[in-house]
């Protein structure tokens, strides 16, 4: 704990320094943000938005700042929003205007659609006094032009000699994909040369001063495998921030992503082996042939531990502004909080697409880009499974190493597969709401006979059973199990546990309400054949 009088001085002397390392970043979970698209102005009419349009349906920095309650109720500690530079200012494309945010035109400028500079501190200033970082996506690799023969003039590098030469992306040629421009020929994206040195002394300038500026704590980096891979130790080491990057890849194995992971590269990326592992795992149908493969996500897990520098850095998701929503691949609500809990009970840091707790359904862009007004900010069943997992997951992360534990996969069958972390054991299942009697998935776990595991979804205790086995049946339906030894929860405000509030500046812990600790009316040991998880094979006490 630093003094009173050290803390002081670091207020006084730096100010704006409080850039975020990886490290810090480890422990956080984030929730993704189109500004444009998360809340409107307080008082205007509550507008619909058509996606379809692909136009500004009227989301700000402040209208985002207004709204952070919703985020942090759930229990998110960052918030990723989409990029705040300058883009293109012109009649409409083929593909609409760029509510989105990644048309750059001049990077060193903001995009005043979204507010003022003073409105971007003033979101940054707010997030930080929630104790909550900001991530902030960053577009370096290309800028928009609304023609091919683009006017540099409105650019941050003004002359044709900063950018390669037309050519259209060949995607199994590595110089093609990083010298190529994206886009098509409706809106090319003229790519910047990221190896001319006044090209990479410029944006190192810009990124330090960007960062600290508007005190952003980490960057999302976008299309960064379309940039050499030795640009980043440098411009990372510039933005002095937590750096994580777009790496799109349709690959369950991470030959293609882990490279651009360590020293030589970025802190992190997005999980992308993980996100088509979950689908083949969990999405309702099967994606191979109808069916699901879980050995898919099991060698994916141990794929990913062997060639990653550090899993517990990657960014887990299961949408984003790119990819189709979950519920438009997979609409049985089961399936979602199975591949969900995953998502934050393994290695990595989870990220949620803004309106996936809402079961948004859109396909692809422009579909997945919808208003999340509409949903009146509802607190529905995903909404809640969420601020309990983040609650739990922040209890571990405050009060253990769990976070830095290296996940485990115990069984994975067909229908079913458990991993364990650290003391948590999540046991997941991909047959979907309707209950079945022939599921039964056995995990053999280090407990000893009859310790009382809590089932944090449920509050439901479980006892281990003859040889340290459990056994989740799934009479009642599909649903995700998280067991933890019970005294893992004390001070986590779980399942009658008291919760312990970890004042802002690390000072002492102190109880929420005086102190008082609250019997569990909802914790009870779970009796054979009335509950949906059941297999006390021998009863506590
Ligand atoms: C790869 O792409 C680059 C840039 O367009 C091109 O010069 C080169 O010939 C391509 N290589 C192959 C093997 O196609
Ligand atoms: C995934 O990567 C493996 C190993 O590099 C490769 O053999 C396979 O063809 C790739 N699959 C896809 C769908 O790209
Ligand atoms: C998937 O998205 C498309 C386009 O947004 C929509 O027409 C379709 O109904 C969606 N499917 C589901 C199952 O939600
Ligand atoms: C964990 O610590 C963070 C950072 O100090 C704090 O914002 C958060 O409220 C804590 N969460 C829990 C569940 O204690
Ligand atoms: C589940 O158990 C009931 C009652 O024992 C039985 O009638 C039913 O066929 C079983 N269903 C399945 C899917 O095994």
């Amino acid at each position: 704990m630093r003094p009173a009088s050290f803390a002081l001085f670091l207020a006084t002397a730096l100010p704006t320094v409080l850039a975020a390392t990886a490290e810090q970043w480890r422990g956080r979970s984030i929730y993704q943000v189109i500004v444009d698209r998360y809340a409107l102005s307080k008082g205007s009419a509550n507008t619909p938005c058509d996606t379809n349009a692909r136009t500004w349906c009227g989301g700000t920095w402040n209208s985002l700042r207004d709204n952070l309650d919703y985020i942090q109720n759930a229990g998110f500690t960052a918030v990723w929003i989409s990029p705040v530079s300058q883009n293109y200012e012109g009649s409409a494309t083929p593909y609409g205007d760029p509510y989105h945010g990644y048309w750059i035109a001049d990077a060193t400028q903001l995009n005043s659609r979204f507010g003022t500079a003073d409105d971007l501190k003033a979101l940054s200033a707010e997030l930080h006094r929630r104790n909550m970082y900001l991530m902030v996506d960053v577009v370096v690799n290309n800028v928009m032009s609304p023609s091919l023969t683009p006017d540099y003039s409105k650019y941050m590098f003004k002359d044709q000699s900063y950018y390669h030469p037309y050519c259209l992306i060949d995607y199994s040629n590595t110089t093609s994909m990083q010298n190529c421009w994206f886009g098509d020929e409706k809106v090319p994206m003229p790519d910047v040369d990221t190896k001319n040195p006044t090209v990479v002394e410029k944006y190192g300038e810009w990124i330090t001063s960007l960062v600290q500026e508007y005190n952003i704590d980490g960057l999302r980096i976008d299309a960064a495998k379309h940039v050499n891979m030795d640009f980043w130790p440098d411009f990372c080491g510039k933005a002095g921030v937590f750096c994580m990057g777009e790496v799109f890849s349709g690959n369950t194995t991470a030959d293609e992503t882990a490279p651009w992971q360590g020293p030589q590269a970025l802190d992190s990326v997005l999980n992308f082996p993980l996100y088509n592992a979950l689908q083949t795992a969990f999405a309702i149908p099967g994606p191979v042939n109808g069916k699901n493969d879980i050995s898919v996500l099991a060698a994916t897990i141990e794929d990913s531990k062997k060639q990653f520098h550090d899993t517990g850095l990657l960014g887990n998701f299961l949408e984003n502004q790119d990819v189709p929503r979950w519920h438009n691949v997979s609409v049985d609500p089961q399936s979602l909080y199975n591949a969900m809990t995953f998502t934050f009970m393994s290695d990595g840091i989870p990220i949620v697409y803004y309106g996936q707790e809402q079961s948004m359904s859109g396909n692809s862009d422009p579909n997945n880009r919808e208003a999340l007004w509409p949903s009146n900010y509802a607190q529905t069943d995903a909404y809640k499974l969420i601020t309990t997992l983040n609650k739990f997951r922040n209890h571990l992360v405050n009060s253990t190493d769990w976070v830095k534990q290296p996940v485990q996969v115990m069984t994975a069958s067909p229908e079913g597969i458990a991993i364990m972390k650290g003391p948590v054991i999540s046991i997941l299942t991909n047959i979907g709401s309707p209950p079945r009697n022939d599921t039964n998935i056995a995990v053999n776990t280090p407990y000893p006979p009859s310790t009382p595991l809590m089932n944090i979804l449920t509050c439901q205790q479980w006892a281990v059973g003859a040889k340290g086995m459990i056994d989740a049946q799934y009479t009642l339906g599909g649903v995700p199990n998280i067991l933890v030894p019970s005294n893992t929860l004390a001070g986590s405000g779980l399942c009658g546990a008291e919760q312990t509030v970890i004042s802002n500046n690390g000072g002492k812990a102190k109880p929420l309400d005086g102190g008082a600790s609250h019997p569990s009316p909802a914790a009870s040991l779970v009796v054979a054949g009335v509950l949906s998880l059941v297999f006390a094979l021998t009863h506590i006490g």
